[in-house]
């Protein structure tokens, strides 16, 4: 079913010079902009911003495809033209590298591991309501970037999840282990433990130092946060990311469950069932969008109203990937 949008896509594309579809079909990314000619990106978003940045708002996802784009350099330039300023990649849950000033590879994680959906930074008080990708070099085998509209999600969820959650918030449980997954220097982006204790207490977060390089940290935000600029509600936590039945069951035999990386739970510390998650689970399968990827594509998600994951690849598979937009958690959203 297409939706009525306040804006035009026959309007725009003449004013933008590119074609321009809109559509809310499951599996198609809500507006896809493309160009034949190979249009200089960075010239083209000057042109653009404000109709894209309505588009996104609208929308949530906007892929652009078939522009001229040089690389991290070109896709910096041309992001920042859309979005402001890029933020540092801080308090960090993905093995990342810096490519280009704040422009990093999506994640180094594991090629045959899944990446389950998630909003970015949204355990973490401070986060980014910007966050786009763009494909240096595309996978050989699968490696979509699956994205889902989670204001879909809200509306989907059964009333009892939803306030459960709006009640409870979550709670977040992570370690930081010796050789499993980053190690606190990294995710910190310091040497110095007293620095570390610094921003967990400034940050309202409980600490424990297990060993000398076993960190365990816990803290509860709420679930549910308003969008700061069309103040819709919006479901945006890391609540399922982190859920004890999305880990591999080798690996819940290895850890105890207190020792799991990351973990969620109900801010109460009580457990989020698995017919919970099965509403998450079914969402996912009925409306996620498998994403893939041609070079040079540019994604731009609005980070609280799409989430994001990755799916298991063959080949060498580049995506860079960039942030902007810093805002705080409401901590008392009623
Ligand atoms: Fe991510």
């Amino acid at each position: 079913m297409e939706k009525e949008t306040t804006i035009s896509a026959e309007e725009l594309s003449s004013t933008l010079g590119v074609d321009i579809s809109i559509s809310t079909k499951t599996g198609v990314c809500p507006v896809i902009i493309t160009t034949d000619t190979k249009e200089n990106g960075i010239e083209w978003a000057k042109k653009a911003k404000d109709e894209i940045n309505e588009l996104l708002l609208e929308h949530g996802a906007v892929l652009l495809r078939g522009f001229d784009i040089k690389g991290a350099s070109d896709f910096n330039t041309m992001f920042k033209v859309f979005a402001g300023d890029p933020l540092e990649y801080k308090n960090r849950t993905s093995p990342r590298d810096k490519v280009y000033e704040n422009v990093y590879t999506s994640t180094s994680h594991p090629k045959d591991q899944e990446i389950h959906m998630h909003t970015e930074n949204s355990y973490s008080k401070t986060f980014n309501r910007l966050i786009a990708f763009f494909c240096l070099v595309p996978p050989d085998v699968r490696g979509e970037t699956p994205i889902v509209d989670e204001r879909k999600l809200f509306k989907y969820l059964t009333k009892e999840t939803l306030d459960a959650f709006r009640e409870r918030g979550v709670k977040y449980v992570r370690n930081t282990i010796p050789g499993v997954g980053l190690d606190w220097k990294t995710i910190y982006q310091t040497e110095d433990k007293t620095k570390v204790n610094k921003y967990l207490e400034e940050n309202d977060i409980a600490y424990e130092w297990i060993g000398d390089d076993h960190l365990r940290i816990q803290w509860v935000l709420p679930a549910i946060q308003r969008h700061p600029i069309t103040n819709e509600e919006v479901w945006f936590n890391h609540m399922y990311f982190g859920h004890k039945s999305l880990y591999d069951p080798m690996v819940l035999e290895f850890f105890e469950e207190k020792d799991l990386p990351f973990v969620t739970y109900f801010g109460d510390g009580s457990e989020i069932t698995d017919e919970v998650i099965q509403e998450f689970k079914d969402f996912y399968k009925e409306h996620t969008i498998d994403f893939s990827w041609q070079k040079d594509d540019f994604l731009l998600l609005d980070n609280m109203m799409f989430a994001h994951g990755r799916r298991p690849f063959d080949g060498k598979r580049t995506i860079l990937t960039i942030m902007s937009q810093p805002h705080q958690f409401d901590l008392d959203p009623k």
